[in-house]
């Protein structure tokens, strides 16, 4: 057993070996000692750090994730506002750069060429040495303070060695290395969850992340590459960088001095050509002047200095043959052309499908079968078609005409006006669309039930045990235990095996029965009659009270209701005109979900208004909307939710519509204000 003097000394010496190798793998990336053995000495610090929390130093190794869970991030203004970089994309532009530059100071300037790393941008402060803020950029005047998330990222030193300033600012870029990038999507497409577009967009939203152990563990990375500060320890960028490297930053290796437009345009074909083998993206490079003084005498613009400029690479482009043209109806029936293609290498993986987008793409692009196409990958996951090579086309090749009917279910497509995009109208009956129901109908704001998320539902409609809500209330344990299938992802390197065991079957069932308890709004919104939303339908839940009366609301009492127009009234109609739809209805009803509002029934004080009908509408000075209806049913009224000939009182309020007016004057409803039901309810 150690003392505690020895105990502290061990937990002393072996944070500082432990930070050293942390540091020569993960920033050095020369390791000199196994995986094993550095596991053995963090496991016996944690040990020791048990045994006497009082020793545990700020800067431990093990203190990287801390334990809470960040809150939220502090908004913090920037020391130096976080600028951003003049973009160009050919060389000319370069030129004109430099022409600008030389221009000002009449010499000749030596410029530092840095690779443009495609992450998120971090500013680092460090104070005494240690690591005290990580503010993203935010707005550029203010950012988040990410400092928890940033400590997980083994690059980042908590604490720096040699002659540092007392107070400095380092700013760098957080960006996640392809290879966990494609480790982080094959683990979400496994668990069905969305996948990232592009590590930039996994890094962005990992530094995000409210739990700085879920940040860990997505093996982020960063390199730094400006330094800010009062006392700058060298008088130009390089030198600087070269201080930074000294103190234990992460640095880039990859860093050029030139002196001509030529060692430029050198370096941009370097990396142009070179950026697939990096273990991560870049998406251009920076040039920058390296002298402070020069950079002082260029100075700024109001959004970026004049000091420096990025050159950015042209998206990477292949031709490839078209194999053919595929058509996939989406969940809500959008028809979107694919085209399958030859397969081919791009940014550093294989492309067998792009995205065509929509019938004028294809007449734009002029596209013909058997055409070789020019592929590029943008911000999205599937790539897409974005011209021809023309001088590959065969003679008398026919032009590639957009389908008419859809692909699933045979029905005549339509194209709303204004509209690119193809649609099945047959939304209830179309597989596909019939999947967006069920994964609607069980959505956390509809019936809430979240035990057939992540693909279980399209699993249950796959083995056709469920093909429509109703459904899902006859199913047995017997039917969903032992169930399984496998799902390949779009791309064909992914599989997702979805199976039911005994813990998933029941929760199943039981999501499935307390789904009866939901309120008849939410139950409404569930059935996913098009254009009612989760307002749309608590409007018409509160309106018309049951599914019986929406049902036989004509178009006129549709549209009396507020917020409810004639886009919205039609698709009401037209849903319960459905046949089909009636009968789902009546199905899901029989197992005893709820088809009318839990009304608390008012109970009625004095029966003043003996039974008579009012209709609101307007705005009100004295009470709410909502308080009047109260007083209406207390002095035993009833409230309507549309004048008919029915109809006793109009209670009109400021504002309301003029066709309520007119038809109530039309069929010589009464109409009264606000201070004449008072008097009639509450004399006065
Ligand atoms: S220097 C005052 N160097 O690109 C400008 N930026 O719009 C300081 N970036 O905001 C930025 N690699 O997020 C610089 N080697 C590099 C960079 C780099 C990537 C990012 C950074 C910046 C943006 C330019």
């Amino acid at each position: 057993m150690l003392t505690r003097e020895e105990a502290q000394k061990r937990i002393m010496d072996l944070s500082h070996e432990i930070n050293l190798h942390n540091y020569r793998y993960y920033v050095l990336s020369q390791p000199v000692i196994s995986d094993f053995e550095f596991d053995r000495l963090l496991k016996e610090l944690e040990q020791l750090e048990q045994a006497f929390p009082e020793f545990v130093l700020p800067d431990s190794p093990t203190q990287r994730i801390g334990a809470d869970l960040t809150k939220e991030f502090a908004q913090v203004r920037h020391k130096y506002p976080m600028m951003s970089l003049g973009n160009t994309y050919s060389e000319e532009e370069i030129a004109d750069f430099d022409q600008r530059v030389r221009k000002i100071l009449v010499e000749v300037p030596e410029y530092i060429c840095e690779l443009k790393y495609d992450g998120v941008a971090i500013g680092l402060t460090y104070r005494n040495g240690r690591l005290v803020q990580a503010l993203t950029r935010g707005d550029g005047e203010q950012g988040d303070d990410v400092i928890a998330n940033a400590r997980t990222i083994k690059s980042i030193p908590l604490t720096l060695w040699g002659d540092y300033p007392d107070e400095f600012e380092i700013r760098g870029e957080v960006f996640m290395p392809r290879s966990s990038f494609n480790n982080l999507n094959s683990e979400r497409a496994q668990k069905g969850l969305p996948l990232f577009a592009n590590p930039r967009n996994a890094a962005s939203g990992s530094l995000k992340m409210l739990d700085p152990a879920e940040v860990a563990s997505r093996n982020l990375d960063c390199f730094l590459y400006h330094m800010l500060g009062e006392n700058p320890p060298a008088d130009d960028h390089y030198q600087c960088l070269m201080k930074a490297k000294e103190w234990g930053l992460k640095v880039s290796p990859y860093l050029a001095k030139c002196h001509s437009l030529e060692e430029i345009y050198s370096f941009i074909h370097l990396w142009d050509q070179g950026r697939k083998e990096l273990p991560f993206d870049i998406d251009g490079i920076v040039i920058k002047v390296n002298s402070y003084r020069q950079q002082q005498m260029l100075g700024y613009t109001a959004k970026s200095p004049r000091w420096a400029i990025a050159y950015k690479f042209k998206a990477e482009r292949v031709s490839t043959p078209l194999l053919s043209v595929a058509y996939q109806v989406g969940r809500t029936g959008a028809v979107t052309p694919v085209a399958n293609l030859e397969p081919v290498q791009l940014a550093g993986t294989t492309v067998k499908r792009a995205s065509l987008h929509n019938a004028d793409i294809i007449r734009k692009l002029d596209l013909h079968e058997g055409d070789h196409v020019f592929v590029e990958k943008g911000g999205e996951i599937i790539p897409k078609v974005v011209g021809v090579d023309i001088a590959m086309r065969m003679p008398d090749t026919a032009p590639v005409i957009f389908i008419t009917h859809c692909p699933e279910c045979g029905t005549q497509l339509i194209r709303q006006e204004n509209e690119a995009a193809h649609y099945c109208p047959n939304e209830y009956h179309c597989p596909p669309q019939i999947k967006g129901k069920l994964e609607h109908f069980i959505s956390r704001k509809a019936m809430n039930i979240d035990s057939l998320g992540e693909g279980k539902i399209e699993m249950l409609f796959d083995k056709g045990l469920v093909k429509d809500p109703s459904d899902l209330y006859s199913l047995t344990y017997a039917q969903l235990f032992g169930l399984e299938k496998v799902y390949i992802s779009e791309d064909g390197l992914k599989e997702k095996k979805i199976s039911f065991r005994e813990k998933t079957a029941q929760n199943i069932l039981e999501g499935i029965e307390q789904s009866k308890q939901t309120p008849f709004e939410k139950v409404l919104y569930a059935l996913g009659i098009r254009y009612a939303g989760e307002t749309v339908a608590k409007k018409l839940a509160g309106a018309f009270g049951d599914i019986d009366k929406l049902k036989e609301a004509t178009f006129e009492e549709l549209i009396s209701v507020e917020e409810i127009g004639d886009k919205i009234a039609e698709s009401v109609r037209s849903y319960f005109s459905d046949p089909d739809n009636v009968a789902l209805i009546e199905k899901i009803r029989q197992h005893g979900i709820r088809f009318s509002a839990e009304k608390a029934v008012a109970e009625i004080i004095e029966d003043k208004l003996g039974g008579k009908s009012f209709v609101i509408s307007g705005v009100f000075s004295g009470y709410s909307r909502d308080r009047l209806k109260e007083m209406i049913e207390k002095y035993g009224g009833r409230n309507v939710a549309a004048v008919s000939s029915k109809t006793d009182y109009l209670l009109a309020g400021e504002g309301m519509g003029p066709a309520k007016l007119k038809k109530a004057r039309e069929l010589g409803v009464k109409i009264i204000s606000e201070k004449e039901f008072l008097k009639i309810v509450e004399g006065f």
